[in-house]
């Protein structure tokens, strides 16, 4: 008789963003004269950048063409491509980031589950509170969790509240962490971090033996010139990090998909029998076993956002989207909600006002003002009270959904 992961029964209901679909498609279908406008999940809503797009053009006539055709390409992802992100995303930085450490694939949400592959089943595992879904549900189907409390919080897992009170910044743990998830610009609340804090972070993971995965998807959204835009930017983050970088919030691929994880070279983890083993062996390994590498016309799109033409563009898409932040941020407090985030983040972190639930004001906002949100609770049991509003739509979707929303919840 076949068996189950029986893991998977552990999961609390379904995947925060498909729950939401569920509930808004339910609403739609009942009420189907109103107009939605969906501010939950943080997907684009603009045209790729034309310089993409005439570069995907073009690899699609390469694939016409016998002389120019491509089969497989490599699993890590084309060198073309690698060199271009190693340049520009981290050595013009000053990070010592090289080419054969990137590895190229179709979204960070896959790469910051299958990076769990390749390490072992009794790491201690630090995630803030709240924090993006994928990191703690990969883990729970991965067994490294036992069952969720009342308040949804999966024992074995160390949770790190971020509330206003620490700015949404965790505070470095007391206890011995194996493998910290750290997400800046940070989804959900859009907080940051500085060169400080996230040197902290590396003193202590590289005191502790530890390995932090750090999310790095909304790093073009970073105004603050002080601030970071990746971990390698801080003195030893290459003895005790792995980043995630991804071209959907910088330049619309979503639904393209092009993403890429480093990996250096250098980083070790052990090994049951106590040696040290190189990590990219073992990612390299795995993504030569499980994945076949990205598309070359979708890997020429985004090796486009590094030509002048791209990089004006990515700019442009950037900051249209922040111009949806800044308006949501300010019509928001006008109307006396408390905001956070949103400054540089796509996502502006709201508290619910009257002391509503996240879930009540998801569905007072989806029944009364047709605005869809995502509820803070989804993302951990500290995000209770609070709600996310994505400033990824069109300027008049969000001015409108603005409107909307300020004229019923004045506080
Ligand atoms: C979100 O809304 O949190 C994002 O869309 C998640 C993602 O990029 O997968």
């Amino acid at each position: 008789m076949a068996t189950i992961n029986d893991n998977y029964l552990k999961l609390k209901a379904g995947y925060l963003f498909p729950e939401i679909a569920r509930r808004v498609n339910a609403f739609a279908q009942a009420n189907p004269d109103a107009k939605i406008i969906r501010l939950g999940i943080g997907d684009v809503t603009e045209p790729l950048p034309e310089a993409c797009r005439q570069a995907m053009i073009q690899a699609v006539e390469d694939m016409g063409n016998r002389s120019t055709f491509k089969g497989y390409g490599p699993e890590q992802g084309y060198d073309w491509l690698r060199s271009k992100i190693a340049t520009h995303d981290f050595q013009s930085r000053g990070c010592e980031i090289d080419a054969a450490e990137i590895f190229v694939s179709d979204g960070s949400k896959c790469d910051t589950g299958n990076i769990l592959d390749i390490f072992g089943d009794n790491n201690t595992i630090a995630v803030t509170d709240p924090v993006y879904p994928v990191y703690v549900d990969t883990n729970v189907m991965a067994g490294h969790t036992g069952d969720a409390s009342d308040k949804g919080e999966y024992e074995g897992l160390v949770y790190l509240p971020i509330t206003a009170e620490n700015n949404f910044t965790a505070q470095i743990p007391s206890q011995k962490v194996d493998l910290i998830y750290l997400c800046f610009p940070n989804n959900p609340t859009g907080a940051t971090a500085t060169k400080e804090y996230l040197k902290a972070w590396v003193d202590y993971a590289k005191a502790n033996g530890s390995i932090i995965f750090f999310d790095a998807a909304y790093e073009a959204y970073i105004t603050d010139p002080s601030l970071p835009h990746s971990i390698y930017e801080i003195e030893g983050a290459k003895d005790c990090t792995i980043e995630f970088r991804s071209f959907s919030k910088n330049a619309g691929f979503t639904g393209t998909r092009c993403a890429l994880t480093v990996v250096p070279q250098n980083l070790t983890a052990k090994a049951a029998d106590g040696a040290d083993v190189e990590l990219w062996k073992l990612w390299n390994r795995r993504q030569s076993t499980k994945f076949n590498g990205v598309s070359y016309i979708v890997q020429r799109g985004a090796e486009a956002v590094y030509s002048p033409a791209g990089q004006a563009q990515v700019k442009e898409l950037v900051s249209f989207y922040l111009e949806n932040a800044r308006i949501i941020r300010e019509q928001l407090t006008a109307a006396g909600l408390q905001v956070y985030g949103g400054v540089n983040a796509p996502y502006v972190w709201v508290k619910t006002p009257h002391a509503l639930s996240s879930w009540d004001f998801f569905d007072k906002l989806l029944h009364q003002v047709n605005v869809v949100g995502t509820p803070g609770s989804g993302f951990g049991a500290s995000g209770e009270g609070y709600f996310r509003i994505s400033a990824f739509n069109s300027r008049e979707n969000v001015e409108v959904a603005m409107q909307r929303i300020t004229e019923k919840f004045k506080v």
